[in-house]
């Protein structure tokens, strides 16, 4: 039946027996499966044998299914792997439970054996927006210095091209006005002394030639006197301030500008003081102020016009004010006629002559003296001009 080999140590075991099993001749193959499965195997199945082998089978595999279940510190560690090797640096927590300030992953199922398999794992990350706004910060911070830096440089351009612009303007009007101004006597002067020289004239018309020219060359020297006051007053100013009374140069303005006040039909109405006012400074710088404010007043104007000139005094300091009804200032323009060559745009109407001087010397004297200029609306129309300067 089977030959043992003598050499051979006997052996046990199921490896051993499964190959002995086929050196065996079938008939004697078949014999021994009657022997176990008729024998053996019912003897084992009446004895309970069978139940010991298949517990101990099942329970070495419910320990070989409990032994490979998830380990989160293991799975923690693989994807913080996973992540590093795409060069994503976030935090993450693997079942993070409710917090919802979190950007939860999808649920993924740990196992696809009973019963674990309804077991899900999920990972929570900060929010993407946040990932990606301190992943990309230098680049934000970078494009948001550049935007402002190009912002600036464009305000910068712009800002510069305007007011070469409004310079180019001003220049041009001052030329303008300027040539016109210069030309009139100029011109007249020179006709006139051609017509003294060309013919025999008696002592009387020769004289009254000599009167032309003389009042050309006046107003000459008032016109090239207004364009270098602002040049002239700070040496004026520099002198030890002497008590100037203000009624006598309110007076001796209005006297000094009859012929326009005359030539216009104007009127003007003076509100003067009981008593004299006076403050420190120096009468000529002064008195050109009151003459700049009430030739305005005069020029600036449609009609007849009327002007109110009012002085007072307060406590600390000596007010006049020079109110009329003429064309008025539009809100926008009230602080830069104050500056040099400023006039206020009138399209092509260039009716009214000036420079755009007269305010910025007003301006320039009245701070020399520590005192200041406002400029308010009339009312129904025309400007009212205040100055104050300290006693
Ligand atoms: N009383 C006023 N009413 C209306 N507009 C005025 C008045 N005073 C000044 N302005 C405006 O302010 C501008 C500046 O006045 P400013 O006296 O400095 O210059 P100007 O009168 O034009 O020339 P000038 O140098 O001969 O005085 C004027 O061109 C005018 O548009
Ligand atoms: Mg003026």
């Amino acid at each position: 039946m089977y030959k043992e080999d003598k050499n051979k140590k006997s052996q046990f075991g199921l490896t051993a027996f499964t190959e002995k099993l086929d050196h065996i001749t079938p008939k004697a193959k078949a014999m021994l499966i009657n022997h176990f499965g008729d024998k053996i195997v019912k003897r084992d199945l009446e004895q309970g044998v069978v139940y010991y082998y298949t517990q101990m089978l099942g329970d070495s595999l419910q320990a070989a299914f409990n032994s490979s279940r998830m380990n989160p510190v293991e799975m923690n560690k693989l994807l913080g792997q996973e992540l590093k090797t795409r060069s994503i640096h976030t935090q993450f927590v693997l079942n993070s439970g409710g917090n919802t300030n979190l950007y939860l992953s999808s649920k993924v199922n740990t196992s696809l054996r009973k019963p674990f398999q309804k077991e899900f794992i999920t990972a929570a990350f900060e929010s993407p927006n946040t990932y990606f706004f301190k992943e990309m910060r230098l680049i934000i911070i970078t494009s948001l210095l550049l935007i402002i830096i190009t912002i600036g440089c464009f305000y910068y351009t712009v800002s510069t091209l305007l007011s070469q612009h409004k310079l180019a303007e001003l220049k041009e009007s001052f030329i303008n006005n300027m040539t016109h101004e210069l030309n009139t006597p100029i011109a007249s002067i020179k006709i006139t002394a051609e017509a003294l020289k060309a013919f025999k004239h008696t002592p009387d018309t020769q004289l009254e030639y000599l009167n032309i020219i003389a009042h050309q060359a006046n107003k000459l020297e008032t016109l090239t006197d207004s364009i270098l006051n602002t040049k002239r007053i700070n040496h004026r100013t520099g002198k030890d301030p002497v008590l100037v009374d203000l009624n006598d140069l309110v007076v001796n303005a209005i006297r000094d500008l009859k012929p326009q006040i005359d030539d216009g039909h104007a009127v003007i109405g003076y509100e003067f003081p009981n008593s004299p006012i006076c403050v420190p400074g120096d009468a000529e710088s002064l008195g050109n102020i009151l003459l700049n404010l009430i030739d305005n007043a005069l020029k600036y104007n449609l009609k007849d016009a009327v002007v109110n000139i009012a002085l007072k005094k307060s406590s600390d300091y000596a007010e006049i004010s020079i109110s009329d009804n003429g064309i008025g200032i539009p809100d926008e323009y009230h602080e830069s006629i104050f500056e040099r060559f400023f006039r206020v745009p009138q399209g092509n109407l260039h009716d009214v002559k000036g420079f755009g001087l007269g305010l910025s010397y007003v301006y320039e004297v009245i701070q020399q003296h520590h005192g200041e200029i406002r400029v308010v609306n009339n009312a129904p129309s025309g400007s009212t001009f205040t100055v104050k300067l300290p006693l």
